[in-house]
Protein backbone atom coordinates (compact mmCIF):
# COMPACT_ATOMS: atom_id res chain seq x y z
CA UNK A 1 0.00 0.00 0.00
CA UNK A 2 1.49 3.29 0.76
CA UNK A 3 4.37 2.77 -1.46
CA UNK A 4 3.49 4.88 -4.62
CA UNK A 5 4.88 1.52 -6.69
CA UNK A 6 2.75 -1.13 -7.15
CA UNK A 7 0.70 -2.71 -10.01
CA UNK A 8 -1.07 -5.32 -11.34
CA UNK A 9 0.20 -8.98 -10.69
CA UNK A 10 -1.02 -11.18 -13.83
CA UNK A 11 -3.85 -13.13 -12.70
CA UNK A 12 -5.80 -15.57 -15.24
CA UNK A 13 -9.23 -14.76 -15.14
CA UNK A 14 -10.80 -11.05 -16.42
CA UNK A 15 -11.56 -8.36 -13.90
CA UNK A 16 -11.76 -5.01 -13.86
CA UNK A 17 -9.15 -2.96 -11.89
CA UNK A 18 -8.48 -2.41 -8.06
CA UNK A 19 -6.92 0.31 -6.29
CA UNK A 20 -7.30 0.53 -2.71
CA UNK A 21 -4.58 1.22 0.18
CA UNK A 22 -3.62 -2.32 -0.08
CA UNK A 23 -4.32 -4.03 -3.38
CA UNK A 24 -3.03 -2.48 -7.03
CA UNK A 25 -4.07 -4.11 -9.80
CA UNK A 26 -4.79 -3.79 -13.26
CA UNK A 27 -7.95 -4.97 -14.94
CA UNK A 28 -7.31 -8.05 -17.21
CA UNK A 29 -8.82 -8.47 -20.10
CA UNK A 30 -9.01 -11.50 -22.24
CA UNK A 31 -6.31 -13.21 -19.91
CA UNK A 32 -4.14 -10.24 -20.55
CA UNK A 33 -3.18 -8.01 -17.94
CA UNK A 34 -3.70 -4.09 -18.54
CA UNK A 35 -1.80 -1.03 -17.02
CA UNK A 36 -3.82 0.94 -14.23
CA UNK A 37 -5.95 3.23 -16.27
CA UNK A 38 -5.68 6.54 -14.67
CA UNK A 39 -9.07 8.66 -16.56
CA UNK A 40 -11.17 5.48 -15.00
CA UNK A 41 -9.69 6.21 -11.41
CA UNK A 42 -10.16 9.77 -11.48
CA UNK A 43 -13.87 8.83 -12.51
CA UNK A 44 -14.42 6.36 -10.15
CA UNK A 45 -12.71 8.66 -7.09
CA UNK A 46 -14.33 11.70 -7.89
CA UNK A 47 -11.34 13.61 -8.36
CA UNK A 48 -10.34 16.14 -11.13
CA UNK A 49 -7.31 15.95 -13.72
CA UNK A 50 -4.91 18.33 -13.14
CA UNK A 51 -5.14 20.59 -16.51
CA UNK A 52 -3.19 22.71 -18.74
CA UNK A 53 -4.93 25.70 -16.77
CA UNK A 54 -4.61 24.31 -13.60
CA UNK A 55 -0.70 24.10 -14.18
CA UNK A 56 -0.69 27.30 -15.91
CA UNK A 57 -2.28 29.32 -13.05
CA UNK A 58 0.25 27.36 -10.72
CA UNK A 59 3.19 29.05 -12.07
CA UNK A 60 1.56 32.60 -12.57
CA UNK A 61 0.54 32.40 -8.88
CA UNK A 62 4.03 30.69 -7.60
CA UNK A 63 6.35 32.35 -10.04
CA UNK A 64 7.61 28.78 -10.92
CA UNK A 65 7.96 26.40 -13.43
CA UNK A 66 6.16 23.20 -12.33
CA UNK A 67 7.82 20.85 -10.96
CA UNK A 68 8.59 17.62 -13.95
CA UNK A 69 6.41 15.59 -12.05
CA UNK A 70 3.45 18.40 -12.71
CA UNK A 71 4.44 18.72 -16.44
CA UNK A 72 4.59 14.97 -17.17
CA UNK A 73 1.58 13.91 -15.45
CA UNK A 74 3.12 12.32 -12.85
CA UNK A 75 0.92 13.71 -10.41
CA UNK A 76 -2.39 13.64 -12.09
CA UNK A 77 -5.14 14.19 -10.10
CA UNK A 78 -6.19 16.40 -7.60
CA UNK A 79 -9.03 17.97 -4.77
CA UNK A 80 -9.31 21.68 -4.30
CA UNK A 81 -5.48 22.20 -5.29
CA UNK A 82 -7.06 25.82 -6.74
CA UNK A 83 -8.38 26.38 -3.60
CA UNK A 84 -4.74 25.99 -2.20
CA UNK A 85 -3.55 28.36 -4.71
CA UNK A 86 -5.83 30.75 -4.04
CA UNK A 87 -4.77 31.02 0.02
CA UNK A 88 -1.65 30.90 -1.05
CA UNK A 89 -2.30 34.30 -3.86
CA UNK A 90 -4.06 35.39 -0.72
CA UNK A 91 -0.65 34.93 1.81
CA UNK A 92 -3.26 32.94 3.61
CA UNK A 93 -1.93 29.99 5.58
CA UNK A 94 -2.26 26.41 5.07
CA UNK A 95 0.96 23.41 5.50
CA UNK A 96 1.75 20.05 3.73
CA UNK A 97 0.69 17.00 5.08
CA UNK A 98 2.26 13.85 3.88
CA UNK A 99 3.38 10.17 5.32
CA UNK A 100 4.97 6.99 5.33
CA UNK A 101 4.17 3.23 6.41
CA UNK A 102 7.78 1.74 7.77
CA UNK A 103 7.30 -1.55 6.65
CA UNK A 104 11.09 -1.95 6.07
CA UNK A 105 14.55 -0.33 7.25
CA UNK A 106 15.43 0.45 3.23
CA UNK A 107 13.35 2.73 1.42
CA UNK A 108 13.72 2.52 -2.48
CA UNK A 109 13.33 5.28 -5.57
CA UNK A 110 9.03 4.89 -5.74
CA UNK A 111 8.78 5.67 -2.07
CA UNK A 112 11.12 8.62 -2.66
CA UNK A 113 8.90 10.67 -5.34
CA UNK A 114 6.34 12.08 -2.86
CA UNK A 115 9.05 13.57 -0.41
CA UNK A 116 10.77 14.73 -3.50
CA UNK A 117 7.82 16.27 -4.83
CA UNK A 118 6.98 17.46 -1.20
CA UNK A 119 10.20 19.09 -0.64
CA UNK A 120 10.06 21.07 -3.72
CA UNK A 121 6.57 22.08 -2.73
CA UNK A 122 8.08 23.01 0.59
CA UNK A 123 10.32 25.56 -1.09
CA UNK A 124 8.01 26.66 -3.85
CA UNK A 125 5.41 28.09 -0.70
CA UNK A 126 7.57 28.03 2.27
CA UNK A 127 5.12 26.52 4.18
CA UNK A 128 5.47 23.53 6.79
CA UNK A 129 5.60 20.23 6.34
CA UNK A 130 3.99 17.41 8.81
CA UNK A 131 5.03 13.90 8.05
CA UNK A 132 3.00 10.58 9.65
CA UNK A 133 4.93 7.61 10.15
CA UNK A 134 2.09 4.96 10.32
CA UNK A 135 4.45 2.64 12.11
CA UNK A 136 0.88 1.44 14.17
CA UNK A 137 -0.85 0.74 11.05
CA UNK A 138 2.17 -1.62 9.59
CA UNK A 139 2.05 -3.14 12.48
CA UNK A 140 -2.11 -3.59 12.91
CA UNK A 141 -1.38 -4.95 8.98
CA UNK A 142 1.56 -6.70 8.63
CA UNK A 143 0.72 -9.86 10.75
CA UNK A 144 4.13 -10.76 11.69
CA UNK A 145 5.77 -7.32 12.16
CA UNK A 146 5.95 -6.40 15.84
CA UNK A 147 5.95 -3.24 17.90
CA UNK A 148 9.53 -2.85 18.01
CA UNK A 149 10.02 -3.54 14.46
CA UNK A 150 7.99 -1.17 13.11
CA UNK A 151 8.91 1.64 15.62
CA UNK A 152 12.29 0.74 14.85
CA UNK A 153 11.46 1.30 10.86
CA UNK A 154 9.85 4.52 11.17
CA UNK A 155 12.87 5.35 13.26
CA UNK A 156 15.08 4.68 10.60
CA UNK A 157 12.58 5.82 7.66
CA UNK A 158 13.62 8.90 9.25
CA UNK A 159 16.46 9.27 8.29
CA UNK A 160 15.66 8.77 4.56
CA UNK A 161 12.81 11.06 4.68
CA UNK A 162 15.15 13.76 6.35
CA UNK A 163 18.19 13.40 3.75
CA UNK A 164 15.49 14.45 1.10
CA UNK A 165 16.19 17.67 2.35
CA UNK A 166 13.43 18.97 4.33
CA UNK A 167 13.94 22.20 6.01
CA UNK A 168 14.50 21.82 10.04
CA UNK A 169 12.61 25.22 10.80
CA UNK A 170 9.43 23.95 8.91
CA UNK A 171 9.80 20.12 8.73
CA UNK A 172 8.04 18.10 11.65
CA UNK A 173 8.14 14.11 11.52
CA UNK A 174 6.20 12.00 13.99
CA UNK A 175 6.04 8.34 14.56
CA UNK A 176 2.68 7.77 15.64
CA UNK A 177 3.74 5.41 18.48
CA UNK A 178 5.53 7.80 20.05
CA UNK A 179 3.57 10.95 18.94
CA UNK A 180 0.12 10.02 19.83
CA UNK A 181 -1.86 12.00 22.84
CA UNK A 182 -2.62 15.45 23.74
CA UNK A 183 -5.12 17.46 21.34
CA UNK A 184 -3.69 15.40 18.67
CA UNK A 185 -5.71 12.07 20.16
CA UNK A 186 -8.20 14.91 21.45
CA UNK A 187 -8.89 15.07 17.72
CA UNK A 188 -8.78 11.51 17.08
CA UNK A 189 -11.63 10.80 19.04
CA UNK A 190 -13.48 13.43 17.50
CA UNK A 191 -13.03 11.80 13.84
CA UNK A 192 -13.53 8.09 15.21
CA UNK A 193 -16.73 9.34 16.73
CA UNK A 194 -18.01 10.26 13.26
CA UNK A 195 -17.36 6.91 11.21
CA UNK A 196 -19.39 3.93 11.85
CA UNK A 197 -17.69 0.41 11.85
CA UNK A 198 -19.97 -0.09 8.71
CA UNK A 199 -18.55 3.14 6.48
CA UNK A 200 -14.95 2.06 7.24
CA UNK A 201 -15.49 -1.57 5.94
CA UNK A 202 -17.59 -0.02 2.87
CA UNK A 203 -14.73 2.23 2.55
CA UNK A 204 -11.65 -0.37 2.48
CA UNK A 205 -13.74 -3.96 2.58
CA UNK A 206 -12.71 -4.87 5.92
CA UNK A 207 -14.78 -8.39 7.11
CA UNK A 208 -15.68 -9.83 10.49
CA UNK A 209 -12.31 -11.43 11.04
CA UNK A 210 -10.01 -8.22 10.34
CA UNK A 211 -8.76 -6.72 13.97
CA UNK A 212 -10.73 -3.92 15.06
CA UNK A 213 -7.55 -1.75 15.20
CA UNK A 214 -7.59 -1.79 11.35
CA UNK A 215 -11.49 -0.03 10.85
CA UNK A 216 -9.62 2.74 13.34
CA UNK A 217 -6.96 3.07 11.65
CA UNK A 218 -8.74 5.74 9.38
CA UNK A 219 -8.99 8.41 12.06
CA UNK A 220 -5.60 8.01 13.15
CA UNK A 221 -4.34 8.78 9.44
CA UNK A 222 -7.37 11.45 8.89
CA UNK A 223 -5.40 13.38 12.32
CA UNK A 224 -2.93 15.39 10.86
CA UNK A 225 -5.35 16.75 8.01
CA UNK A 226 -6.24 19.48 10.96
CA UNK A 227 -3.71 22.18 12.19
CA UNK A 228 -4.96 21.82 15.71
CA UNK A 229 -3.66 18.38 16.17
CA UNK A 230 -0.40 20.37 16.41
CA UNK A 231 -0.37 22.73 18.93
CA UNK A 232 3.59 23.34 18.40
CA UNK A 233 2.98 24.64 15.48
CA UNK A 234 -0.48 26.02 15.14
CA UNK A 235 -1.12 26.61 18.32
CA UNK A 236 -4.87 26.00 18.94
CA UNK A 237 -5.85 27.60 15.71
CA UNK A 238 -8.16 24.59 13.84
CA UNK A 239 -8.59 26.93 10.55
CA UNK A 240 -5.52 26.09 8.72
CA UNK A 241 -6.16 23.77 5.76
CA UNK A 242 -3.97 21.09 4.34
CA UNK A 243 -2.07 20.22 1.06
CA UNK A 244 -1.82 16.21 1.03
CA UNK A 245 0.43 15.15 -1.92
CA UNK A 246 0.06 11.01 -2.25
CA UNK A 247 -0.17 8.18 -4.02
CA UNK A 248 -3.76 7.78 -5.28
CA UNK A 249 -4.44 4.23 -3.02
CA UNK A 250 -4.58 6.45 -0.01
CA UNK A 251 -7.58 8.95 -1.59
CA UNK A 252 -10.11 6.14 0.22
CA UNK A 253 -8.41 7.76 3.74
CA UNK A 254 -9.22 10.96 2.53
CA UNK A 255 -12.89 10.73 0.99
CA UNK A 256 -13.96 9.78 4.65
CA UNK A 257 -11.40 12.54 6.20
CA UNK A 258 -12.73 14.88 3.89
CA UNK A 259 -16.75 13.93 4.82
CA UNK A 260 -15.44 14.09 8.56
CA UNK A 261 -14.01 17.69 8.47
CA UNK A 262 -16.91 19.06 7.14
CA UNK A 263 -18.99 17.69 10.46
CA UNK A 264 -16.28 18.70 12.87
CA UNK A 265 -16.41 22.72 11.49
CA UNK A 266 -12.60 21.66 10.11
CA UNK A 267 -11.40 22.91 6.35
CA UNK A 268 -11.30 19.99 4.03
CA UNK A 269 -7.91 18.75 3.29
CA UNK A 270 -6.75 19.10 -0.57
CA UNK A 271 -5.40 16.17 -2.27
CA UNK A 272 -2.64 15.83 -4.51
CA UNK A 273 -2.33 12.22 -6.21
CA UNK A 274 0.23 10.33 -7.91
CA UNK A 275 0.90 7.89 -10.31
CA UNK A 276 2.37 4.76 -9.21
CA UNK A 277 6.62 3.97 -9.89
CA UNK A 278 7.02 0.81 -12.37
CA UNK A 279 9.14 -1.96 -10.56
CA UNK A 280 12.48 -2.73 -12.95
CA UNK A 281 10.72 -5.95 -14.50
CA UNK A 282 8.03 -3.43 -15.90
CA UNK A 283 4.83 -1.94 -14.88
CA UNK A 284 2.83 -5.33 -15.01
CA UNK A 285 5.12 -7.01 -12.12
CA UNK A 286 5.30 -5.00 -8.47
CA UNK A 287 7.94 -3.73 -6.75
CA UNK A 288 9.02 -4.84 -3.50
CA UNK A 289 10.93 -3.54 -0.93
CA UNK A 290 11.80 -7.57 0.09
CA UNK A 291 12.55 -8.47 -3.84
CA UNK A 292 15.96 -6.98 -4.15
CA UNK A 293 16.11 -7.29 -8.01
CA UNK A 294 12.62 -5.61 -7.97
CA UNK A 295 13.83 -2.38 -6.95
CA UNK A 296 16.60 0.47 -6.54
CA UNK A 297 17.25 1.29 -3.25
CA UNK A 298 17.69 4.31 -2.21
CA UNK A 299 21.18 2.88 -0.43
CA UNK A 300 22.33 1.16 -3.58
CA UNK A 301 25.90 1.92 -4.63
CA UNK A 302 26.72 3.03 -8.05
CA UNK A 303 27.83 -0.73 -9.16
CA UNK A 304 24.46 -1.72 -8.21
CA UNK A 305 22.23 0.93 -9.96
CA UNK A 306 24.24 -0.34 -13.30
CA UNK A 307 23.88 -4.35 -12.55
CA UNK A 308 20.08 -4.30 -11.74
CA UNK A 309 19.16 -1.92 -15.21
CA UNK A 310 21.27 -3.48 -17.22
CA UNK A 311 19.80 -6.93 -15.73
CA UNK A 312 16.88 -6.23 -14.57
CA UNK A 313 15.16 -3.20 -16.35
CA UNK A 314 12.84 -4.41 -19.00
CA UNK A 315 13.33 -3.16 -22.60
CA UNK A 316 11.48 -1.30 -24.57
CA UNK A 317 13.88 -2.56 -27.51
CA UNK A 318 14.30 -5.40 -30.05
CA UNK A 319 16.30 -8.37 -29.54
CA UNK A 320 19.14 -7.43 -32.11
CA UNK A 321 20.94 -4.47 -33.40
CA UNK A 322 19.87 -4.56 -36.51
CA UNK A 323 16.04 -5.67 -35.66
CA UNK A 324 16.48 -2.09 -33.60
CA UNK A 325 17.75 -0.09 -36.09
CA UNK A 326 14.99 -1.53 -38.44
CA UNK A 327 11.47 -1.38 -36.02
CA UNK A 328 12.58 0.76 -33.42
CA UNK A 329 12.44 0.78 -29.71
CA UNK A 330 8.96 1.09 -27.47
CA UNK A 331 9.43 3.76 -25.13
CA UNK A 332 6.15 3.69 -23.27
CA UNK A 333 7.21 0.08 -22.10
CA UNK A 334 10.77 0.47 -21.81
CA UNK A 335 11.58 0.78 -18.23
CA UNK A 336 14.85 3.07 -18.01
CA UNK A 337 12.95 5.20 -20.35
CA UNK A 338 9.88 5.42 -17.96
CA UNK A 339 12.50 6.49 -15.07
CA UNK A 340 13.76 8.94 -16.77
CA UNK A 341 10.57 10.33 -17.36
CA UNK A 342 10.35 11.04 -13.49
CA UNK A 343 14.32 11.89 -12.90
CA UNK A 344 15.75 13.83 -15.75
CA UNK A 345 14.79 16.87 -15.51
CA UNK A 346 15.50 18.59 -18.98
CA UNK A 347 12.54 18.38 -21.27
CA UNK A 348 14.66 19.07 -24.68
CA UNK A 349 16.81 15.64 -23.91
CA UNK A 350 13.39 13.84 -22.95
CA UNK A 351 11.99 14.18 -25.81
CA UNK A 352 15.34 14.12 -27.93
CA UNK A 353 15.87 10.75 -26.27
CA UNK A 354 12.00 9.49 -26.86
CA UNK A 355 12.06 10.27 -30.14
CA UNK A 356 15.20 8.48 -31.44
CA UNK A 357 14.94 5.93 -29.50
CA UNK A 358 10.89 5.48 -31.23
CA UNK A 359 13.08 5.96 -34.48
CA UNK A 360 15.63 3.09 -34.01
CA UNK A 361 18.53 5.56 -33.96
CA UNK A 362 19.20 4.99 -30.26
CA UNK A 363 20.12 1.92 -28.72
CA UNK A 364 18.89 0.18 -25.25
CA UNK A 365 22.07 -0.01 -23.94
CA UNK A 366 22.84 3.87 -24.86
CA UNK A 367 19.25 4.86 -23.33
CA UNK A 368 20.26 2.33 -19.85
CA UNK A 369 23.52 4.36 -19.77
CA UNK A 370 21.79 7.46 -19.70
CA UNK A 371 19.71 5.82 -17.21
CA UNK A 372 22.15 4.78 -15.00
CA UNK A 373 23.87 7.96 -14.71
CA UNK A 374 20.96 9.83 -13.82
CA UNK A 375 19.56 7.46 -11.12
CA UNK A 376 23.73 7.35 -9.44
CA UNK A 377 23.69 11.22 -8.88
CA UNK A 378 20.16 10.79 -7.59
CA UNK A 379 21.29 8.34 -4.98
CA UNK A 380 24.68 10.22 -4.72
CA UNK A 381 23.48 12.64 -3.48
CA UNK A 382 20.74 11.47 -1.35
CA UNK A 383 23.67 9.22 0.52
CA UNK A 384 25.94 12.17 0.84
CA UNK A 385 23.04 13.67 2.74
CA UNK A 386 21.93 10.85 4.60
CA UNK A 387 25.32 10.63 5.85
CA UNK A 388 24.71 13.84 8.08
CA UNK A 389 21.89 12.52 9.43
CA UNK A 390 22.88 11.43 12.74
CA UNK A 391 20.13 10.14 15.57
CA UNK A 392 20.58 13.91 16.84
CA UNK A 393 19.24 15.23 13.70
CA UNK A 394 16.39 12.90 13.80
CA UNK A 395 15.44 13.97 17.94
CA UNK A 396 15.24 17.39 16.06
CA UNK A 397 12.96 16.86 13.49
CA UNK A 398 10.68 14.65 15.80
CA UNK A 399 10.65 17.52 18.53
CA UNK A 400 7.25 18.53 19.34
CA UNK A 401 8.38 19.81 22.77
CA UNK A 402 9.38 23.29 21.33
CA UNK A 403 8.04 25.47 18.82
CA UNK A 404 8.54 25.21 15.71
CA UNK A 405 10.91 28.05 13.94
CA UNK A 406 8.69 29.11 11.06
CA UNK A 407 5.63 28.89 12.89
CA UNK A 408 7.13 31.14 15.75
CA UNK A 409 8.56 33.29 13.04
CA UNK A 410 4.65 33.55 11.39
CA UNK A 411 3.29 34.27 14.87
CA UNK A 412 1.25 30.88 14.55
CA UNK A 413 2.46 29.54 17.98
CA UNK A 414 3.83 31.44 20.84
CA UNK A 415 7.21 31.13 22.15
CA UNK A 416 7.24 29.32 24.69
CA UNK A 417 4.61 26.82 24.22
CA UNK A 418 0.92 27.20 25.85
CA UNK A 419 0.25 24.13 27.76
CA UNK A 420 -2.23 21.62 26.93
CA UNK A 421 -4.69 22.71 29.71
CA UNK A 422 -4.00 26.03 28.48
CA UNK A 423 -5.26 25.14 24.69
CA UNK A 424 -7.78 23.47 26.44
CA UNK A 425 -9.13 26.35 28.19
CA UNK A 426 -8.83 28.42 24.61
CA UNK A 427 -10.73 25.98 23.13
CA UNK A 428 -13.33 25.99 25.30
CA UNK A 429 -13.54 29.58 25.10
CA UNK A 430 -13.42 29.58 21.06
CA UNK A 431 -16.52 26.69 21.71
CA UNK A 432 -18.45 28.93 23.47
CA UNK A 433 -18.13 31.71 20.66
CA UNK A 434 -15.21 34.01 23.16
CA UNK A 435 -13.50 34.18 19.47
CA UNK A 436 -9.56 34.43 19.79
CA UNK A 437 -7.52 33.67 16.81
CA UNK A 438 -8.76 30.90 14.48
CA UNK A 439 -12.37 30.33 16.84
CA UNK A 440 -13.64 33.22 14.96
CA UNK A 441 -13.19 32.30 10.76
CA UNK A 442 -13.37 28.58 11.84
CA UNK A 443 -16.99 27.92 13.25
CA UNK A 444 -19.08 27.32 10.76
CA UNK A 445 -22.67 26.78 12.28
CA UNK A 446 -23.33 22.67 11.09
CA UNK A 447 -27.40 21.83 10.69
CA UNK A 448 -27.34 20.93 14.28
CA UNK A 449 -26.74 24.05 15.83
CA UNK A 450 -23.25 22.74 17.65
CA UNK A 451 -20.28 24.38 16.14
CA UNK A 452 -16.36 23.96 16.06
CA UNK A 453 -14.35 20.90 17.15
CA UNK A 454 -16.63 19.77 19.33
CA UNK A 455 -19.67 19.45 17.04
CA UNK A 456 -19.53 15.83 16.71
CA UNK A 457 -19.36 15.32 19.97
CA UNK A 458 -22.42 17.65 20.39
CA UNK A 459 -24.25 15.94 17.65
CA UNK A 460 -25.45 12.97 18.20
CA UNK A 461 -26.55 10.86 15.13
N1 LIG B 1 -0.76 4.91 4.88
C1 LIG B 1 0.42 5.45 4.27
C2 LIG B 1 1.38 4.31 3.91
O1 LIG B 1 1.14 3.20 4.24
C3 LIG B 1 1.18 6.37 5.16
C4 LIG B 1 0.54 7.70 5.27
C5 LIG B 1 0.03 8.25 6.41
C6 LIG B 1 0.36 8.66 4.25
N2 LIG B 1 -0.43 9.49 6.20
C7 LIG B 1 -0.26 9.77 4.87
C8 LIG B 1 0.69 8.69 2.89
C9 LIG B 1 -0.58 10.92 4.13
C10 LIG B 1 0.37 9.83 2.16
C11 LIG B 1 -0.26 10.93 2.77
O2 LIG B 1 2.38 4.60 3.27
Amino acid sequence: MTEPVAIPVAVNSDHDQKVDPWDVQGAVVDGKPQPINYNKLIEQFGTKAIDQALLDRFERVTGHKPHRFLRRGIFFSHRELDHILTKFEKKEPFYLYTGRGPSSDSMHLGHFIPFMFCKWLQDVFDVPIVIQLTDDEKFLFKQDLTVEQCFKFAQENAKDIIACGFDLNKTFIFSNLNYVGGTFYHNMVRIAKCITYSTSKAAFGFTESDNIGKSHFVAVQATPSFSNSFPHIFGSRSDIPCLIPCAIDQDPYFRLTRDVAHKLGYPKPALIHAKFFPALQGSQSKMSASVDTSAIFMSDTAKKIKDKINKYAFSGGQDTVELHRELGGDPDVDVAFQYLTFFLDDDEELERIRATYKTGELLTGHLKARCIEVLQHLCGEFQQRKAEVTDQVVLEYMNASKPMPWAVEKGLVKDPLLSAFEILNLNAEQAAGKGGKGGKKKVKKEKGGSKGADAAEVAKE
